[in-house]
């Protein structure tokens, strides 16, 4: 509207506005091409709008990827935008260094076993305490301070994860499977959706926490990553996303891997190529596939609007598994 006369029904603008007027005008030179521009992209954005049009997109929040707040800020606006546009988002959020700090700050030690956190009784209840409290707050009031309406659950809400002990692990490099004792770490064996569906079917974004009950009614710490697969493929999510804090998988010289095939992901969990925080990550990937999910991309969260370069762009990010 800059730049258009007033027309001859309104009353005469006052001094202080005239001047207000023209400071708009002097700005508004340079603005047509700018909104043209603006309007281009939005355009460009149609056929990926119309691809992703009602489908669900699973997003895991890795811990690491949520330590500067402008990226937290921005990574709430591209998912109230994705749910303005039609496409029903599901954030299901990691916290490692924010458990590590409070572990530390209650002097309770605690290590990782291929990624996995080792979790006595001690360790459950600080990891329940922050994910499915703190952070998950966390995120549910950035979502609504960015206009949307997020709720929080964790696994436990409506029986979402039932999971059981994992009793065993496979050797990374071997593909053996061995006794372990992780303590309190479930893998996820039943999903139960309707309390997630009765969410996406409103205007509601779903914020979960990766913490889930045994049949015996025990607290189980989950893998953020494995939850975020078994739940993408229970709502058979037409994507899924892991935001972590590199630029995607790297190979053996440090390269990023931009696409992947099932076959070369298990082959960079056998030759040590993927380590630590990446095994899980890449297995959830390599389920996700498998279990009828469209496909899997992990991200860098450090990019600012990593979401949406990847859903609404032809560029893409970081690695897509598929
Ligand atoms: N081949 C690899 N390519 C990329 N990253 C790798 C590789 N091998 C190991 N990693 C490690 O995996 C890490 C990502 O997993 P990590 O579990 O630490 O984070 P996250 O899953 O994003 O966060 P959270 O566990 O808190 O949800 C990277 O920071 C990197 O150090
Ligand atoms: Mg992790």
């Amino acid at each position: 509207m800059a730049g258009r006369k007033p027309s001859g029904k309104s009353p005469a603008p006052k001094k202080r506005t005239q001047a207000k007027a023209a400071q708009k005008t002097e700005q508004g030179a340079a603005a047509p091409e700018a909104w043209l521009k603006q309007a281009h992209v939005l355009t460009e954005a149609l056929p990926f709008m119309q691809r992703y049009d009602r489908k669900t997109v699973v997003i895991k929040y890795g811990g690491h990827a949520m330590g500067d707040a402008t990226l937290s800020k921005l990574f709430a606006h591209d998912v109230v935008l994705l749910k303005q546009a039609g496409i029903n988002p599901v954030i299901v959020h990691g916290g490692g260094p924010q458990i590590a700090s409070m572990l530390d700050r209650l002097d309770i030690k605690s290590e990782f076993r291929d990624g996995l956190r080792v979790t006595d009784a001690a360790t459950i209840e600080v990891v329940e305490m922050v994910l499915a409290g703190a952070i998950n707050k966390q995120i549910v009031t950035a979502l609504n301070q960015a206009g949307g309406r997020a709720v929080g659950i964790s696994g436990k809400d409506g029986n979402l994860i039932l999971a059981e002990k994992t009793r065993s692990r496979k050797n990374a490099r071997s593909n053996v499977e061995k006794a372990a004792n992780l303590g309190f770490v479930g893998s996820p064996k039943t999903i139960t959706t309707d309390v997630l569906d009765v969410m996406l079917a409103s205007d509601i974004i779903p914020v979960i926490a990766p913490i889930a009950t045994s049949a015996d009614g025990q607290t189980l710490n989950v893998n953020a990553d494995t939850a975020a697969g078994a739940i993408a493929a229970a709502v058979q999510a037409e994507r899924l996303l892991m935001l972590t804090d590199v630029r995607g998988v790297l190979d053996k010289k440090g390269n990023l891997v931009t696409r992947l095939g099932v076959r070369q992901a298990n082959a960079l969990i056998r030759n040590g190529t993927a380590q630590g925080g990446m095994i899980p990550k890449l297995q959830t990937a390599i389920d996700a596939v498998k279990n009828g999910v469209g496909a899997t991309a992990i991200l860098d969260g450090r990019v600012p609007n990593a979401i949406l370069l990847e859903l609404f762009t032809a560029l893409g990010a970081g690695t897509l598994v598929e």
